[in-house]
């Protein structure tokens, strides 16, 4: 096999192995093997050797058509995953700053119509070529900051043609731009103003009209719904995630973000592939999150940006066993930041995660959350050859510095899509 590009002589290779069949968890989450003076080789699209430089040099037999990346000073880890954004949405609500300084809370901005509904009114208006034209835009920064997968929801239309329209769009976000977009259709994340106080009814919506048309064309992967007091209660969004599954779609959940209310339990029930956000999970959901395999993905962007006290009880989970991944829930509201960096920082700071745990959740565990831990997540021989190069010294340089972009190239399909000079 010809190798086409090589990276070479990195002060750190760094990625877990051998772990594409079930996500890290407990002290296995710690495990990573770290490669001093490390090379990849690349064929096409895809990894064929990674080692020490010496020995992959021998095993590649590069030629002068082969691409060589000198990596010295950098370290290498696998394309950053991000396996919970809103990345394709109309508008932005910076106007709402003012509210939250006041100390406005969040749910109340929504009971007053703002809030995700006012995201809603900015898609529905904005036709399909401006929301690529948007979810392009925001790919791309989110890929100069080293991710080269990343969930994405649709749920601020939450009407039929907004919904398909918003989830076609990011197919076709998909296909412009080099990240990989893994959809999810979250029909159940607000209930919009034309069914305001009628939650059933818009449900009814939701499972017998949005949910059809979404499988049919086969816009999604997965289906995610808010449970959240005053949003969707646990029976409400016990139906909308058994329908989805019935159809055979993969499940996520917004759970126990605001006010417990048994969503990680829920999770468990039905066999979800993840819970997300989890500031007040109960001991219990812990347990029964563990036992089912369910993936914790924890959001300290969020939880940093609606500025609450306390963030997700990261220790706990990993104690018990909840396997973790961390994402940046990019959205216009609760989490205007895509970049994958800060949430290493704020992973380490305020979930007291160390700095291996973090590198293993945004990249193996997070494959895993969103289902391709077969093809990416991890530098392997036959995996995908998406690598991301940072100007550091080793990894614990990545939890230590903040707010800069330490990216120096970004490596998608086996192309460099990045270099900073
Ligand atoms: O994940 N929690 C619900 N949904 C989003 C926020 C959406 C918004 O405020 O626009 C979230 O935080
Ligand atoms: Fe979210």
């Amino acid at each position: 096999m010809k190798t086409t590009l090589l990276i070479k002589n990195a002060r750190q290779v760094v990625t877990s192995r051998g772990t594409s069949e079930k996500p890290l968890s407990g002290e296995g989450l710690q495990e990573l093997t770290v490669i001093e003076d490390g090379a990849v080789a690349v064929s096409g699209d895809k990894i064929t050797a990674v080692g020490p430089t010496a020995e992959v040099l021998d095993k590649a037999e590069p030629d002068d058509r082969t691409r060589v990346v000198d990596a010295s000073g950098k370290v290498v880890l696998p394309g950053l995953i991000d396996p919970h954004t809103h990345v394709v949405f109309g508008g932005s609500r910076e106007h709402e700053l003012a509210l939250k300084l006041q100390g406005v809370p969040y749910l109340e901005i929504l009971a007053r119509g703002g809030g995700i509904l006012n995201s809603v009114e900015a898609t529905r208006a904005a036709s399909e070529e401006e929301l690529v034209r948007n979810g392009i835009k925001y790919c791309r920064q989110m890929l100069a900051q080293g991710t080269t997968t990343a969930e994405a929801k649709s749920g601020y239309g939450l009407s039929t043609e907004a919904e398909i329209k918003t989830l076609q769009a990011i197919r076709e976000v998909d296909r412009a731009q080099p990240i990989d977009l893994v959809p999810t259709f979250l029909g159940a994340h607000a209930v919009p103003a034309e069914y305001k106080n009628e939650p059933d009814r818009y449900l009814d919506l939701v499972i017998e009209e949005m949910l059809p048309q979404v499988v049919d064309r086969k816009l999604a992967y997965y289906c995610d719904v808010f449970c959240e007091d005053g949003i969707f209660s646990e029976e409400q969004s016990r139906r909308v995630l058994a329908a989805a599954k019935e159809k055979g779609l993969g499940l996520k959940m917004h759970a126990d973000e605001i006010v417990p209310l048994g969503g990680a339990e829920l999770a468990a029930e039905l066999g979800a592939v993840t819970a997300d956000h989890l500031l007040v999970i109960s001991d219990q959901g812990i347990e029964k999150m563990a036992a089912a395999g369910v993936i914790g993905v924890i959001l300290p962007g969020t939880t940093f940006y609606l500025g609450e006290d306390h963030y997700a009880p990261a220790r706990k989970m990993i104690e018990r066993g909840v396997p973790v991944a961390l994402a940046t829930d990019f959205n216009p509201g609760s989490s205007p930041n895509n970049n994958l960096q800060l949430i290493i920082n704020l992973a380490c700071l305020y979930l007291r995660m160390t700095p291996p745990e973090v590198i293993n959740a945004i990249t193996i565990n997070a494959a895993h959350a969103v289902g391709r831990a077969s093809e990416i997540g991890s530098l392997e021989e036959g995996k995908k050859a998406d690598l991301v190069l940072f100007d550091a010294p080793n990894y614990d340089y990545l939890a230590y510095r903040y707010g800069t972009n330490l990216v120096s190239s970004v490596l998608k399909n086996g192309e460099l899509v990045v270099e900073v000079k």
